[in-house]
């Protein structure tokens, strides 16, 4: 691949920088600007008369080639995503003919890209600089699943805003998440990289995320520009296989799947990510119904939008055309900038003569950019991100760190605890077991980023630091992630770094049998390599890969107290697992101080409180299986022998798991929930009152989950709806009473004219530890 030489400076001083940045931070200097990032937003808007003048009058100078200029996003970096890496890249510089660049970070690296951009253009307009800062920009953070069911989200916003500080810091300016794509079938890689499965909570961490990435003032030189993504539906692939067609009601579609994109619209996300997938006959990427009438019409979004990575060009294997005609509808569907295809750089001069686009809708394009530079405070200060003390200052300060294993532990799923098998006592032998024990790669998860994976702590690491010497601990690997020689080298290709022991399955077996009869306690880390999930990663199998379940097997037989510790990107299928573990807990991918959290966990430090986000189905054939369910004429009502109704002939309609669900070493009884009212008018608002009691051992978190059903409805509703939490701290024999408030809109949905109607009549409201183990009540709506 051709390269100019300062495409290669920057790729050589990346690498050698952030090396030397990973290796020896120094924690010196505070930051400088603290956000609050709570308090309502004040950036610019399109209306803001100062950011008009300027821009017109920038504008007036431009080439129509200098505003085509603005609209392409090069690649320019050592990691990429996509089949193509943007080629010479000073030339396009020098030309104007480059807005962005992404996948370039370091102060210095962006710096030197920065100057060369203002020092060698006629008009010195700087470039925004993007990245894939997902969980976290160094220090990582438990994927975004993981991050979601910690239901906490001053958590959330806080990992949000660290990782902001620290790109930030870092030369960047802009990033690409949060990811809110609803996400329902866990087949699906990239259902690691969302909240999950509901729309409430889902607009409720997009909110988050937004507000800790851009913070109060966009400007600022701590805060970064959102982009959310990928608008839209992208979760909703046929099949679960990445990049599948989504065919989808409108009635579900704005009820279930597009609230959390609208709550970051709302919440003053700066720029929007159009999705892969086509909707219903026409791909995001040039559909001017999402990304003009919906997104800008009615949503009022005023920042820009960015393709994915060479969707435009994608639209021809879409079907659409030719390069030229693709580009023609991707500009007047309403994209304004190309990631990496560079069809609109190519095309829009011709268009524009033969009338296809006008130069109206480039300038459309060009000035919401120059807009979100400018709001970014690039103009005034094109340097403002490139600070390198203040880089060395930020970049995995330990408190980011302790952060970041405080997240980690919160967003951790107890799946199962029998007989009080845990918290471990900190003494004794532990076999410690499984491809995920000692392993580092992993810890930090899919699309992690400038993490470093060597600064990652390791489970045995972990267990090492929080119990101390009195635990002896005996190791075996027990199993590889895989034995598939074309899945090993397929996932090496892309980072995987596995790390294959070549012995036999069996001899690594009876090597683990071994090490568990020297033990009190098994303690087994299995689950996937990070690969395994995240873009392109579908999977049709979803159970433990390769022989961990035939491990998991071997060691319970030896009798010993079996600790299942899961590390995995998406709901798996533990039928056998949930029967014979004596306890389990889900700890996604979390992040650089994984093991530090798990083993907080594991030993008590931190009683775990997070719940589950998405569904666990007991077999991949009930996917897609989510709570907020249709009814159907024919419920099965629990009958072995009725044989018509909507069910399975070999299993049951149940998940393994339920959304909601996680347990704690405490437990936690709920009285009946006591309502303001039995009956309120469409305006008025309904109060839910519950009283919790923590009745347990411990002290501990309980998430207080409320969902609604509307009984009659104009079109067929949910079976509920997740419409209020609350995460509360409770001490051992505490009682709290806990009130929610459910307003009108709470009540409101989408009908089939697409109205926003809240529809008088019946309601029952649920209170409960997860969706599956409420207590009800009824009210009514009359008008
Ligand atoms: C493709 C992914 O779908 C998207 O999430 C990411 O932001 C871009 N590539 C840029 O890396």
């Amino acid at each position: 691949m051709k390269r100019t030489i300062l495409t290669a400076f920057v790729l050589a001083y990346c690498l050698a920088s952030c090396q030397t940045q990973k290796e020896a931070p120094e924690q010196t200097q505070a930051q400088t600007q603290n956000q609050t990032p709570q308090q309502a937003q004040q950036q610019p808007t399109s209306a803001d008369p100062e950011m008009t003048r300027f821009i017109d009058e920038l504008m007036s100078k431009m080439t129509l080639d200098e505003k085509i200029g603005q609209l392409n996003l090069l690649a320019v970096g050592f990691d990429v995503t996509g089949p193509v890496v943007s080629q010479n890249v000073d030339e396009n510089i020098r030309k104007g003919n480059v807005g962005g660049v992404f996948n370039t970070y370091t102060p210095v690296a962006a710096r030197k890209l920065q100057e060369f951009a203002v020092n060698n253009t006629r008009l010195k307009i700087p470039l925004i600089f993007g990245y894939d800062v997902i969980h976290g920009h160094r220090t990582i953070f438990p994927i975004p699943l993981g991050l979601s069911t910690s239901w906490d989200m001053a958590a959330v916003e806080s990992s949000a805003r660290i990782a902001a500080e620290e790109a930030s810091a870092d030369g960047l300016n802009w990033v690409y998440s949060p990811m809110v794509d609803i996400a329902r079938d866990p087949r699906w890689g990239r259902i690691a990289e969302g909240a999950g499965e509901d729309p409430y909570l889902g607009s409720e961490v997009a909110k988050a995320m937004v507000h800790g990435y851009q913070g109060q003032d966009l400007a600022a030189s701590n805060t970064v520009m959102a982009c959310v993504k990928h608008f839209a539906l992208y979760g909703a692939g046929e099949a679960g296989r990445d990049y599948n067609s989504v065919d989808m009601s409108l009635n579900r579609m704005f009820n279930e799947y597009l609230p959390p994109y609208k709550a970051a619209i709302d919440a003053g996300v700066g720029s929007v990510m159009s999705s892969f997938n086509d909707i219903n006959g026409v791909p995001a990427t040039a559909n001017k119904w999402l990304m003009t009438d919906l997104l800008r019409g009615k949503w009022g979004f005023d920042g820009f939008v960015v393709t994915d990575y060479t969707a435009i060009n994608e639209l021809m294997a879409h079907g659409l055309g030719d390069e030229a005609t693709v580009g023609a509808l991707a500009l007047k569907a309403g994209i304004d900038m190309d990631m990496v295809g560079e069809v609109f750089l190519k095309h829009l001069p011709q268009l524009i003569q033969e009338g296809k686009v006008t130069e109206e809708d480039v300038n459309k394009a060009c000035r919401r950019i120059l807009e979100a530079k400018y709001k970014l405070g690039l103009f005034e200060d094109p340097y403002r991100y490139t600070d390198e003390n203040r880089a060395k200052a930020t970049l995995m300060k330990p408190e980011y760190r302790q952060a970041a294993r405080q997240i980690a532990a919160k967003g951790m799923v107890l799946l199962k605890n029998e007989k009080q098998t845990l918290p471990l006592k900190k003494s004794g032998t532990i076999a410690l077991i499984g491809p995920l024990a000692k392993n580092q790669r992993d810890m930090i998860g899919n699309w992690s980023g400038a993490g470093d994976w060597k600064q990652a702590v390791s489970l045995e690491q972990g267990i090492r630091n929080v119990a101390g010497n009195n635990v002896k601990i005996v190791y075996a690997k027990g199993a590889n992630f895989t034995d598939d020689q074309q899945m090993i080298a397929r996932l090496n290709a892309h980072g995987g770094e596995l790390d294959i022991d070549k012995r036999s399955a069996t001899a690594m077996i009876d090597e683990a049998v071994k090490a568990a009869q020297k033990a009190d306690v098994i303690v087994a880390a299995v689950g996937e390599s990070q690969g395994m999930t995240g873009e392109a990663a579908s999977r049709s199998d979803i159970g433990l890969p390769g022989q961990q379940l035939a491990l998991l097997k071997a060691l319970k037989k030896t009798g010993k107290p079996l600790v299942i510790v899961l590390m995995n990107g998406r709901p798996l299928t533990l039928t056998w697992e949930d029967q014979n573990a004596s306890a389990m807990l889900e700890t996604w991918f979390a992040g650089t101080e994984a093991g530090n959290a798990i083993a907080d966990v594991l030993f008590g430090n931190y009683n775990p409180s997070g719940k589950l986000t998405t569904t666990f189905p007991q077999v991949v054939g009930q996917i897609p299986l989510f709570y907020n369910h249709k009814s159907t004429g024919r419920p099965f009502a629990g009958d072995p022998l009725d044989k018509y109704k909507s069910r399975y002939m070999d299993v049951s309609n149940d998940p393994l798991y339920p959304f909601g669900y996680g347990l704690s070493y405490t437990s936690f009884s709920y009285a009946a929930p006591q309502l303001s009212k039995t009956a309120i008018n469409p305006s008025e608002t309904l109060q839910v009152s519950v009283v919790v009691r923590n009745t347990g051992n411990y002290d501990g978190e309980e998430v207080v989950q409320l969902y609604v059903q509307d009984v009659v409805g104009s079109i067929t509703r949910p079976v509920k709806e997740l419409k209020g939490f609350q995460k509360i701290a409770l001490k051992k024999g505490e009682t709290k009473t806990i009130t929610f408030n459910i307003s009108p809109d709470d009540l409101k949905f989408y009908n089939n004219d697409l109205e926003y109607v809240l529809e008088p009549g019946d309601f029952k409201v649920f209170v409960g530890t997860n969706s599956r183990d409420v207590k009800e009540a009824a009210f009514k709506v009359v008008e």
